[in-house]
C-alpha cells in the first residue's frame, strides 16, 4: 500500500483526506515512478471544487511530479529503472477521463511519452515545479506565432505561469522588450526574472501606459482591461477560460515529455530557472495548507510539495538489477517495504 491525498466529493480543501491506496502496476508504455516532489496548479483545486475534467472518485489530485523510475511496462523503450524523470502526468488533451491517481501519492504510473529525464543540475523540487506551467507558457508563444525581436507585455509576471513566460520571452524567444505586471512586494522579484520593465498594477492603470506591444500574454484573465496595451494588430493570448475579451485567443497546454526535453539546454545553462514559492516547499503532510495558500491567488512562482514520506527510504530496487527487474519482482519488494512506508507517515 501507499499513502495518497484524495477526495470523494467536490468541495473546498477540507474534502481532502489522507489514505491508503494500492500501488499501481505499470502497463505497456507506462512507468511506475516513486514520487520525490510534486507541485500544485490552480487546475488541481478547480477540479476539486467542481466537475471540470471527468475523473472517478476517489480522486487523487496532482499533475506535476519529479521522481525515480522503479518499474516499467513491457513496451517502454526510453527509460530504465533508477532514471530520474519529471513531467505532467495528466494529459488534458487526450480523450476520456483523467487519471484517478494523481501526483499527491507516493507512487504513480505515467506513459513514458509524458515525461523527460530530469536535468542533473536541478533538484527534484525544482523539476516538479515546472511541467504544467512551462508547457502552458510555451504553448502561448506558439499560439501567438511569436517572432524574435517583438515586444511582449505579460499580465501576471509573478505567478506559476507568468514567471516562466517572462524568462522564456527574454531567454528563449528573443523578445526585444519584456514588460510584466505584479503587485508592489513582487516588483524586484519580477525584475530579477529578466523583465525590462515591471508595472506595479496597484499604482498604474493599463490606460496610463503609453507604449503599445506586439504580443499581450495575459496569465490572469484580465484581457477586458489589459487589451488596451496591445497594438491594433497584436495577438492577445489568454490562458483562462473563457477568454476575457473578444480579441483574446485562448491557449491551452500541450502535455509532452519531448517538449520538456527541448527545454533541457535552457535549464542546464540557467537561462530558465524553476521558481519555488518561498513559503514552501510544503511537506507531504502539509498539502491542505499548501492548497490554502495557492487558493489565495498570491503565489510567487510555484507551490511545491516536498519531501514525500518515502523520500528517505532506500531505493526499492537494487542497482545491479537494473534493466532486469520485472514489475512482479518490484511488487514483492514493495510488499516487504509496506510497513516501513506506513511507519514513515
Ligand atoms: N490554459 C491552460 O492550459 C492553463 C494552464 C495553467 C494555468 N492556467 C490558468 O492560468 C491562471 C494562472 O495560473 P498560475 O499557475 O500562474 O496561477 P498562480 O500561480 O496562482 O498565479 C498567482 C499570481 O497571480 C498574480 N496576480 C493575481 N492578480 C493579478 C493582477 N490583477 N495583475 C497581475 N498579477 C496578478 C499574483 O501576483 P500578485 O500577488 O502580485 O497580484 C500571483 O503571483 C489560472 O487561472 C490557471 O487556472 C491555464
Amino acid at each position: 500500500m501507499q499513502k495518497a491525498w484524495f477526495y470523494e466529493e467536490y468541495g473546498p480543501k477540507e474534502v481532502l483526506k489522507l489514505g491508503d491506496f494500492l500501488i499501481p502496476t505499470p502497463l505497456h508504455n507506462q512507468l511506475l515512478v516513486q514520487v520525490q516532489a510534486a507541485a500544485l496548479n490552480p487546475i488541481d483545486f478547480k477540479r476539486r471544487q467542481r466537475p471540470i475534467f471527468p475523473s472517478d472518485f476517489p480522486t487523487v489530485p496532482g499533475c506535476d511530479m519529479a521522481g525515480i523510475v522503479v518499474g516499467k511496462g513491457g513496451a517502454v523503450t526510453k527509460f530504465d529503472i533508477g532514471d530520474e524523470v519529471y513531467g505532467n502526468i495528466q494529459d488534458f488533451n487526450a480523450e476520456g477521463k483523467l487519471k484517478q491517481l494523481g501526483t499527491l501519492s507516493e507512487f504513480i504510473v505515467v506513459e513514458e511519452s509524458l515525461v523527460a529525464t530530469k536535468p542533473n543540475n536541478i533538484s527534484f523540487e525544482e523539476a516538479a515545479s515546472l511541467p504544467l506551467a512551462v508547457q502552458t507558457a510555451v504553448e502561448g508563444f506558439k499560439t501567438a506565432g511569436f517572432k524574435e525581436g517583438k515586444t511582449v507585455f505579460v499580465v501576471g509576471g509573478a505567478g506559476g505561469v507568468g514567471t516562466l513566460v517572462v524568462q522564456l520571452a527574454k531567454n528563449m524567444y528573443g523578445a526585444s522588450h519584456v514588460v510584466a505586471t505584479c503587485s508592489t512586494p513582487k516588483v524586484e522579484f519580477v525584475k530579477s526574472l529578466g523583465a525590462d520593465e515591471v508595472v506595479d498594477y496597484t499604482k498604474t492603470r493599463y490606460e496610463d501606459i503609453e507604449e503599445k506591444y506586439d504580443f499581450l500574454y495575459d496569465t490572469i484573465g484580465d484581457c477586458k482591461n489589459s487589451f488596451v496595451v496591445a497594438k491594433d494588430e497584436a495577438l492577445i493570448v489568454d490562458i483562462t477560460w473563457p477568454p476575457s475579451h473578444p480579441r483574446a485567443v485562448y491557449s491551452s497546454l500541450t502535455v509532452s515529455g519531448d517538449d520538456l526535453e527541448k527545454l533541457r539546454p535552457y535549464l542546464e545553462s540557467g537561462k530558465l530557472k524553476a521558481l519555488i514559492d518561498p513559503t514552501g516547499p510544503y511537506t507531504f503532510g502539509d498539502v491542505i495548507e499548501a492548497f490554502r495558500y495557492l487558493e489565495t491567488g498570491r503565489a510567487k512562482g510555484k507551490v511545491v510539495i516536498f519531501p514525500f514520506p518515502s523520500h528517505h527510504l532506500p531505493s526499492c530496487v537494487p542497482s545491479e538489477s537494473k534493466n532486469k527487474i520485472t514489475s512482479e519482482m518490484f511488487s514483492q519488494k514493495l510488499s516487504a517495504l509496506s510497513p516501513a512506508l506506513n511507519a514513515v507517515e
